[in-house]
């Protein structure tokens, strides 16, 4: 499999387009297949993930054309217009794929079944089983994990439905589930998860929602394709974000990145470390705020990261914890034990990895202490994790010697242009097959 090598590079300095919003467009292709008539994506991200979406949706009759790069014409089926699958639909590394379309399909009058790679295939499902199980879906799992088995069910009802978890997966599936239910569905959280299906929903169904109004759907309607044009993803930002904020003399410009407050708690927490950050000509595209963030290389200081921070920064752990190793001091991190479940424990993961690099760094079971010093060269592993790959890819800017990353490949599902942007802002990578 694809290693990397990042070598100590000097700073970096320039400006990159990044790649569209991951999760807004895996939603985007969900909700452009289950509206009536066309809908045009623009900027859609084209990794892994969202193909593995966009294959989903055409295995089960929807048109899907790709008239350029980035840009998808849909031909929405209507709600219950799409067809039994041949074959199991492989979601492949995708949780959001997987958790998202069981709800979509808990609704259909076919059998279907999800599956994944080894990663997805260790992932927990129950969180999405149990809410669409009250509704009155039929979905199984053997062991609570895929594949899952999704039947038709007799009648799904509304439900008022609190999240044991913040899971924005969670609260989706539940969602678009609702779209075929009676009544009202609502689900509530104790803290914010990024609110994008609510926002798509209002698009295309025509109706108004407001951040801090309810995540909340009414069963018997239906949704009308729509027009939209997808941010660029701030999870990918975070790379170049925090290697400018470690690399000294560093200046970059990243414009029209999708800044919803549901996402940004990467800002915050660079802010508060003292990253020399701002975001400017603030705009909106298909109802998601967008900005051009720029940032400037600067000393970081450990903090504690707050709790509340932590779902609205849920994918930038493993490279924040690249920033906590550079930083003066100590960062905690606590309230994260969701990082446990995602495409890797992430805990132990970057700890493991930052510690073959001599970074003090110890795991807790909902977070992990890191001591801010000298990074040094080595070679450590993704364990199949993208964004553990291309945080330790960030880690090795600033390493006394070059950082191997093993196992890679995986950076397909999120971010494929990833090593060329780097390099074009000035990181030094080499890749071996
Ligand atoms: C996502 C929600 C988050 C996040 C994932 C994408 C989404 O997962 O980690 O990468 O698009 O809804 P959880 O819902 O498990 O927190």
């Amino acid at each position: 499999m694809r290693s990397i090598i990042s070598s100590p590079s000097g700073p970096l300095l320039g400006a990159v387009r990044l790649p569209g919003d991951k999760s807004i467009s895996h939603r985007a292709v969900i909700l452009g297949a289950i509206a009536e008539g066309g809908s045009r994506i623009t900027g859609l991200l084209e990794a892994e993930d969202v193909l593995a979406t966009v294959a989903a949706f055409r295995a089960m009759g929807v048109t899907i054309d790709r008239p350029a790069t980035g840009q998808l014409l849909i031909q929405g089926m209507g709600l219950r217009g799409l067809h039994a699958p041949p074959k199991p639909l492989d979601l492949g590394n995708s949780g959001t794929a997987m958790r998202l379309l069981t709800g979509v399909l808990a609704g259909q009058d076919f059998c279907v079944e999800l599956t994944g790679d080894v990663s997805l295939s260790r992932r927990p499902m129950e969180r999405v089983i149990t809410p669409l199980v009250q509704m009155g879906a039929n979905v199984t799992s053997c062991d609570g994990c895929p594949p899952l088995q999704i039947t038709p069910a007799r009648e799904l009802t509304g439900i008022n439905y609190r999240m044991p978890v913040a899971s924005a997966q969670v609260k989706s599936a539940v969602l678009l589930a609702g779209l075929y239910a009676s009544g009202v569905t609502e689900v509530l959280e104790d803290a914010p998860s990024r609110d994008h299906t609510e926002r798509m929903l209002a698009g295309f169904s025509k109706s108004t929602w407001a951040p801090g109004d309810r995540a909340r759907v009414t069963g018997g309607g239906h949704l009308t394709g729509c027009n939209l044009i997808v941010p660029g993803d701030i999870s990918s930002a975070a790379f170049f974000l925090v290697a400018a904020a470690i690399l000294p003399g560093s200046e970059v410009s990243l414009p029209e990145v999708g800044v919803n407050p549901t996402r940004t708690g990467i800002l915050s927490i660079l802010a508060m470390m003292g990253a020399d950050l701002n975001t400017a000509n603030a705009g909106k595209a298909a109802g998601e705020p967008k900005g051009d963030l720029h940032i400037r290389g600067s000393d970081l200081r450990g903090i504690d990261i707050p709790e509340r921070l932590v779902p609205l920064a849920i994918d930038e752990f493993p490279v924040l914890a690249i920033a906590a190793a550079c930083a003066d001091g100590v960062t905690t991190i606590r309230g994260a034990g969701e990082l446990r479940v995602k495409e890797s424990d992430r805990i132990a993961v970057m700890v493991e990895g930052l510690v073959r690099l001599g970074i003090k760094a110890r795991a807790l079971p909902d977070g992990m202490d890191i001591v801010g010093g000298r990074i040094n060269g080595g070679a450590v592993d993704s364990f199949g994790d993208h964004r553990v790959a291309m945080a330790f890819a960030v880690a090795g800017a600033r390493a006394r010697g070059p950082v191997t990353i093993h196992n890679c490949e995986p950076i397909l599902t999120s971010f494929p242009q990833f090593a060329d942007q780097a390099v074009s802002l000035g990181l030094r990578l080499s890749e071996r097959p």
